[in-house]
């Protein structure tokens, strides 16, 4: 008799042309509407299955593999993976993998324009006409922070803090920027960043953008007292997850005028929003989109899909998949 072919579970309703290529090798188990999975129902589906296709909405810890026998690899789309434990999965023998690279110039793109947006006042300014407050061209009206020739902060240099300092050349910028460890001579030549101290990043850049990955190390990392750093010109912009950033000493910041503006793209109670964070107008406010472009969104399933097929023991790549986050521990 032939050997039973391995299960995979897909989270969500994907692409499904690209998902199909699970199918040459795996029985899969699909989603057929995008679900708000609680954690009993990630654990029944994980219980089942020798592989999984997530998203970030989909939380992994301890208790969903806790019964997951057969599991061995979670494959992520998505560059960021806070949503998986990764040293529970490490210690079950579970590979689990994520997508950098195919969403690097699409996110630095939409953080470039959030940045600009909160620099230039665009949406406040939209919502100002919408409510019919415009009277005519006023020469104190709305009046905003320059872009080009201003001092741009990085905080987390990785590829796509990178690419957001490519960007910043065509603008004149100064590019500081803060990592733990300082980029080869050659990148920081390539991006004309120089590194600072983190206090320093705060309290020179005209514009920061946050980039780094969320932790529990860097929790909140932009706190009042890293606010109380910056200048009351500056605007802060954050590309990378919610937990960066105290949200009510941001609105703290923002309504006393002690920042300028903001540009949030990402939010700790996902998808719930502050509501201080909705009272202030000098606020942009995104859903989460910094890597929504179709182009980028199929190639994150596409490496996914490569990840957890190779991952799993098959295909081209078989064993080495592109991505991995983490691998098993060691026994
Ligand atoms: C990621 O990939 O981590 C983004 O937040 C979603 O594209």
């Amino acid at each position: 008799m032939a050997e039973p072919r391995p299960r995979v579970w897909v989270s969500q309703p994907l692409y499904p042309d690209i998902e199909a290529r699970l199918d040459a090798w795996f029985d899969v188990t699909r989603t057929s509407q995008v679900t708000d999975h609680a954690p009993d129902a990630i654990a029944a589906a994980l219980a089942e299955a020798d592989g999984a296709l997530v998203t970030l909405n989909d939380r992994i810890g301890a208790a969903e593999v806790a019964n997951a026998l057969r599991l061995r690899a979670v494959a992520n789309v998505g560059v960021g993976y806070n949503n998986l434990d990764v040293a529970a999965l490490a210690a079950r023998g579970i590979v689990a993998t994520n997508t950098p690279g195919v969403l690097t110039e699409t996110t630095a793109d939409f953080g470039f324009a959030l940045m600009m947006a909160a620099a230039r006042r665009i949406t406040e300014a939209e919502h100002w006409l919408r409510e019919g407050r415009w009277q005519g061209w006023g020469f104190h009206q709305l009046l905003g922070a320059d872009i080009h020739g201003s001092t741009l902060g990085i905080l987390g240099m990785g590829r796509i803090g990178q690419g957001i300092a490519r960007r910043a050349r065509g603008f004149d910028m100064r590019v500081l920027y803060h990592n733990r460890s300082r980029l080869p001579e050659a990148i920081e030549r390539d991006c004309a960043a120089t590194w600072v101290e983190r206090d320093a990043l705060f309290a020179d850049a005209d514009h920061l953008v946050l980039v780094l990955p969320y932790t529990a190390a860097n929790h909140h990392i932009v706190d009042a007292a890293a606010l109380a750093r910056m200048k009351p010109t500056a605007t802060l912009t954050s590309i990378a997850r919610g937990g960066l950033i105290d949200e009510d000493a941001l609105a703290d910041a923002l309504q006393a005028g002690r920042l300028a503006a903001a540009g949030l793209d990402v939010f700790e109670g996902e998808p719930v929003v502050n509501p201080r964070l909705l009272d202030c107008r000098n606020v942009v406010l995104t859903p989460h989109i910094a890597s929504a472009s179709l182009p980028t969104r199929r190639a994150m399933v596409s490496l996914a899909v490569d990840n957890l097929i190779a991952a799993m023991g098959f295909g081209p790549d078989a064993g080495r998949p592109p991505s991995v986050v983490t691998a098993p521990m060691a026994t």
